[in-house]
C-alpha cells in the first residue's frame, strides 16, 4: 500500500507537468498551476540503476528508463548479448562489479537456472536488487495492476465517474479506498497469477482461479502461498465459467510465456475454452473489468472485451512507469521502502 500511494502521488505530481497540453502562461508564471505541479524528487540524482534483462521487455523496460530519468538518474541497460554474466562470468563476480559502479540492480531472469543466478546476484550484491519478472514471479506487475484498481474504484463502489472525479480534485494526493474485490484469473497460471495469489488475499480480495489441473502452479509457489496464509482466499477451478461467478475483475495472461514457445501447439490445445469474452463472462458482475499484463494475443482475450470499455489494460501498461517509479524512488534512492521511517 505504501508503494501504491506513493505511485500515485508521483503520477498526479507529474503527469500534468509533463503533459504538452498543459498551458505555460507567461504572465502568472507557475502561479495557476495547482500545487501538485512539481518535479518528482530528484533522488536519483547522479545515481546510475543497472537494467540486468535476458529476456525482452517492452513495459518494464520503458517504465524503468523513464523513471530513472524523471527522478534525475540514469538507467543503463543490459541485455543477455551485452555483458559477460553467463558466458565468461559469474553472477557473483558480475554482482560485485556491478555494485562497485551502479547503486541498483533490476533484474529479469529466465529459467531456473538463471534464477539460482539471480539469487547469487543478490546475494553478492552491496545495492538493493529487484525482481524485474523471472519465469516463476513478477511482482511489479501487481503493484501497477492495484494502482489501476484504486485508480478505478468508482466502477466497483457504483459511484458516478463525475462524483468521484470531483471528490479526488478536492484530495488530490489521496488514493481512491478499494473495496474488497472478488478477482477471478482464467488461464495460464504464470509469474502474474502467482504474484496475484501472494497479494490480493492479503489485502482482503477473494481471488477465483480457473485452468487445466495441468498449468496449476509448481509446489514451490503454493508452498509460499500457504506460507503466507492466501491459500483461503482462493478458490480453483478448472471451468473458467464457474471461476467469473460474480467477479468484478476478470484477470488473464498470455498462454505462451517467454520460453516456452516450443509449447505453443499444446498450450493453444490445453487452453481452449478459456479465452476470455462477453459470452464467457456472463456470470460476472455487471460492471466487471479487465486487466492484462500485456503483451496480448488473441487467444487468450477476444477482441471485444480487449478493446472495449471493460479493458483497463492500457491504463494499466501506463501505471508500470508511476509503480516503477516509486519502487525506484524508495528503494534505490532513498533505500527506505520502510512506511513508517520518514521522507528523507
Ligand atoms: N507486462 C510486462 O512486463 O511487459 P513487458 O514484458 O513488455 O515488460
Ligand atoms: N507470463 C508472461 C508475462 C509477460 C509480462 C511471460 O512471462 O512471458
Amino acid at each position: 500500500n505504501h508503494i501504491i500511494n506513493h505511485a500515485h502521488s508521483l503520477k498526479s505530481r507529474s503527469k500534468p507537468w509533463l503533459a504538452p497540453q498543459v498551458p505555460f502562461n507567461q504572465n502568472t508564471g507557475n502561479r495557476n498551476r495547482p500545487n501538485r505541479m512539481r518535479l518528482p524528487s530528484q533522488s536519483l540524482f547522479s545515481k546510475t540503476i543497472a537494467l540486468l534483462f535476458s529476456k525482452r521487455s517492452t513495459r518494464t523496460r520503458i517504465a524503468a528508463e523513464t523513471s530513472a530519468e524523471l527522478l534525475g538518474g540514469k538507467a543503463l541497460f543490459l541485455g543477455r548479448e551485452d555483458i559477460q554474466l553467463g558466458v565468461n562470468e559469474s553472477a557473483r563476480d558480475t554482482a560485485q562489479v556491478i555494485s562497485g559502479m551502479c547503486q541498483g540492480i533490476f533484474a529479469r531472469v529466465g529459467d531456473h537456472s538463471e534464477i539460482e543466478a539471480s539469487l547469487e546476484l543478490a546475494k553478492y550484491s552491496n545495492v538493493p536488487v529487484l525482481n524485474a519478472l523471472s519465469s516463476l514471479w513478477h511482482p511489479t506487475q501487481i503493484l501497477a495492476d492495484l494502482l489501476t484498481l484504486h485508480e478505478h474504484a468508482w466502477a466497483f463502489n457504483n459511484v458516478a465517474l463525475k462524483e468521484e472525479k470531483k471528490n479526488a480534485k478536492r484530495t488530490v494526493s489521496k488514493l481512491p479506498e478499494l473495496k474488497p474485490l472478488t478477482i477471478a484469473y482464467v488461464g495460464d497460471c504464470a509469474n502474474v497469477l502467482n504474484d496475484m495469489l501472494v497479494t490480493y488475499p492479503r489485502l482482503g480480495h477473494k481471488l477465483k482461479v480457473a485452468a487445466p489441473l495441468k498449468y496449476r502452479p509448481p509446489t514451490e509457489v503454493m508452498e509460499r502461498v500457504k506460507e503466507l496464509n492466501c491459500d483461503k482466499g482462493i478458490e480453483w477451478f478448472e471451468d473458467p465459467k464457474l471461476a467469473v461467478q460474480d467477479a468484478n475483475v476478470i484477470v488473464t495472461d498470455t498462454w505462451i510465456s517467454m520460453g516456452q514457445e516450443a509449447e505453443k501447439a499444446e498450450r493453444l490445445k490445453a487452453f481452449e475454452g478459456y479465452q476470455v469474452t462477453e459470452e464467457l463472462c456472463k456470470g460476472a458482475e455487471r460492471d466487471w473489468k479487465f486487466l492484462h499484463c500485456l503483451p496480448r494475443k488473441p487467444d487468450e482475450v477476444d477482441d471485444e472485451v480487449f478493446y472495449g470499455p471493460r479493458s483497463l489494460a492500457f491504463p494499466e501498461a501506463e501505471n508500470r512507469k508511476w509503480t516503477i517509479m516509486a519502487l525506484f524512488d524508495l528503494q534505490f534512492g532513498r533505500w527506505n521502502l520502510d512506511p513508517e521511517q520518514p521522507e528523507t
